[in-house]
């Protein structure tokens, strides 16, 4: 048994994303199409053309219809695909495997998720029959955890701490106020991110991404087709999904999912995202992200997931993650610039479309076209994204890498 890399064979040739926003005004189908007419838009490609498609939603429609109507898809194969926060990349996944295996020869994901009008203030969640024991905590209460666990480790100063929450939050926000297509489009001052009103344990309003709704959407094709449709493709170098089971017995090694219910599991790392990014690495030959990668664009539900993220990603040693996001290594202009476009934090996180969007980014940087946001490091031509579902101890986690430069 084994994970065989896809690298280099499936290479995206269009993107397209709605602004991330209260669209009050438009249904989630309306937001599908806008994405899908915008990635189709200079293809020379139609609707028509598309072998198949998959629609990455959370909560905003169920089955290939949801998108089959508003799309008017008459005959093609549609499918929708769930996998908590790594929704809209699960639908990358599946397209660029239909591609790979040679099943289609074009195939089209799209993200979509409609959550503002639900009148609830938090992201929700749908209700599954289960048996009961399951312990039902908010978001941000999970993810509140990971600041006094951090803290506690690496006798990091609950002061010093938070500043690197803070900075977080103020370079997210400073990069989504350069972007048109996010929600927030403010710089926030790191008094005012300090002074919001308290959320979860050390968490406030401003240590939270917001809720939103958006839609975003990729094609695919073989590697070999990609000049055809453009001048400049984005090739898959890797696709790294690990699952935790929520049930036997913690590995930190493997990341099964049980670390919420493991007394050793202490909050200061997520294995899922270890072990993903580790087999994303390989795939891609990928020994030093930190240097490689042009950009990341990285799960920032709150500001000490992405702390966290830095160290499991392999972006900053054990315990210096902290250090690292002070000294402005992973600010636009810093080292390895990461969530250049915003991120969740600017964007907010309508689940299934977040994945793609932040395929999107990449598709922008790594082709010179981010405008204001442009990075010094594209010339680097990997860039990374990664999603994370669930809670500490218990997550999914996806990793992509794309890349302009094939072989
Ligand atoms: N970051 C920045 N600004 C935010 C924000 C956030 N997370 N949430 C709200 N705002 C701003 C709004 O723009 C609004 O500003 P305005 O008054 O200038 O228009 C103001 O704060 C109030 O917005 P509102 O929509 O009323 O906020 P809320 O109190 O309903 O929601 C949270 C705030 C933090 C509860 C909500 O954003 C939240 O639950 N976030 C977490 C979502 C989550 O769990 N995601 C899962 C990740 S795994």
């Amino acid at each position: 048994m084994a994970q065989h890399g896809l690298s280099d064979r499936v290479a995206i040739i269009s993107m397209g994303c709605t602004r991330f926003a209260e669209h009050f005004d438009c249904s989630a189908d309306e937001l599908a199409v806008d994405a899908v007419t915008d990635a189709l838009d200079g293809t020379g490609l139609t609707r028509d053309d598309i072998d198949a498609y998959w629609l990455g939603t959370y909560i905003s429609g169920i089955s290939g219809m949801a998108l089959a109507r508003p799309l008017r898809l008459a005959g093609k194969p549609v499918t929708r695909v769930e996998n908590m926060c790594a929704t809209g990349s699960e639908a990358l996944r599946a397209a660029v495997y239909a591609v790979a295996c040679g099943a289609v020869d074009v195939a089209m994901a799209v993200g979509v998720e409609k959550l503002k009008d639900t009148g609830y203030a938090g992201l929700i969640s749908p209700k599954i029959q289960d048996d009961g024991t399951r312990v039902n905590t908010s978001a941000p209460a999970n993810f509140s955890l990971l600041a006094p666990a951090y803290q506690k480790r690496y006798g990091v100063t609950p002061e010093m701490f938070r500043a690197a929450m803070t900075h977080v939050a103020w370079k997210n926000h400073a990069n989504g106020a350069l972007n048109p297509r996010a929600q927030f489009r403010r710089e926030v001052s790191k008094e005012s991110i300090e002074r919001s009103p308290a959320v979860a344990g050390q968490l406030g309003v401003m240590d939270c991404s917001g809720v939103a709704d958006g839609a975003a959407a990729a094609i695919v094709t073989r590697a070999e087709d990609a000049h055809k449709y453009t001048g400049m493709p984005l090739y898959i170098k890797a696709l790294s999904l690990v699952t935790g089971d929520g049930s036997e017995a913690l590995s930190l090694v493997t990341g099964d999912g049980s670390g919420a219910a493991d007394p050793s599991y202490d909050y200061t790392s997520f294995p899922e995202v270890v072990e993903c990014a580790r087999r994303a690495y390989e795939q891609a030959g990928i020994t030093d992200p930190r240097k490689q990668l042009a950009l990341a664009e990285v799960h920032d539900c709150f500001t000490p997931t992405e702390i966290v993220l830095m160290e499991d990603l392999g972006f900053a040693e054990r315990g210096r993650a902290w250090r690292d996001i002070l000294d402005g290594v992973y600010d636009r202009d810093g080292e390895l610039p990461v969530n250049p476009d915003g991120g969740l934090k600017s964007f907010g996180h309508p689940v299934g479309a977040s994945g793609l969007r932040m395929i999107y980014e990449c598709w922008l940087q790594l082709r010179g076209q981010a405008g204001a946001r442009q990075l010094a490091t594209a010339h680097r031509r990997l860039a990374l994204t990664q999603n994370l579902g669930g809670a500490p101890g218990d997550c999914v986690c996806f990793v992509c890498v794309v890349g302009t430069k094939r072989g």
